[in-house]
């Protein structure tokens, strides 16, 4: 079972200081938990605005560059990585369109965002990405590398 989890695809899955300041931390969690996926890390973070700008690299000549990483530094950040097959992808599926208006109802964004500037979440699009992600927001030490869902917690 370890060597499987050591092959296992990660995800970086943020919820933005919208979506913390509403109060839909445990909402957006359980929708990822109850799907299967493992949780790795967590943690509760504002990041500098230079942080954002990093996480942001590839938007930087988008005329809404500067508001998002404004927006991104604002507040606390819940910073995740979600683990499990297919992850990236579904993730991405569960979280919705990045236009609210256009994300399907049962999706994140579809059911508890109204605009693309407060859309409440981010998740890696890709493999490569999802890497660069998680090394910019999380040491190695802070990635649970044990099963969490082990029966030795219950019993
Ligand atoms: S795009 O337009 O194809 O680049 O869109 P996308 O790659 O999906 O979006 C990249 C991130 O930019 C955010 N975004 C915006 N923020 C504010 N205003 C506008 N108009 C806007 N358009 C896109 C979008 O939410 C993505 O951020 P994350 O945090 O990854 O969701």
């Amino acid at each position: 079972q370890d060597a499987h989890a050591a092959e296992m695809e990660r995800t970086f899955i943020a919820i933005k200081p919208d979506g913390v300041q509403r109060g839909l931390i445990s909402e957006i969690v359980a929708r990822f938990e109850r799907k299967g996926f493992k949780l790795v890390a967590i943690k509760l973070v504002v990041p500098s605005k230079d942080f954002a700008q990093k996480h942001y690299h590839d938007l930087k000549e988008r005329p809404f560059f500067n508001g998002l990483c404004d927006f991104l530094s604002s507040g606390p950040v819940l910073a995740m990585v979600w683990e499990g097959e297919g992850v990236i992808k579904y993730g991405r599926k569960l979280i919705g369109a990045t236009d609210p208006q256009k994300s399907e109802p049962g999706t994140i964004r579809g059911d508890l965002a109204v605009v693309v500037g407060r859309n409440i979440i981010h998740g890696s699009d890709g493999p490569e990405t999802a890497k660069d992600e998680i090394k910019l927001w999380f040491k190695p030490e802070e990635l649970n590398t044990c099963t969490i869902n082990s029966e030795k917690w219950v019993y």
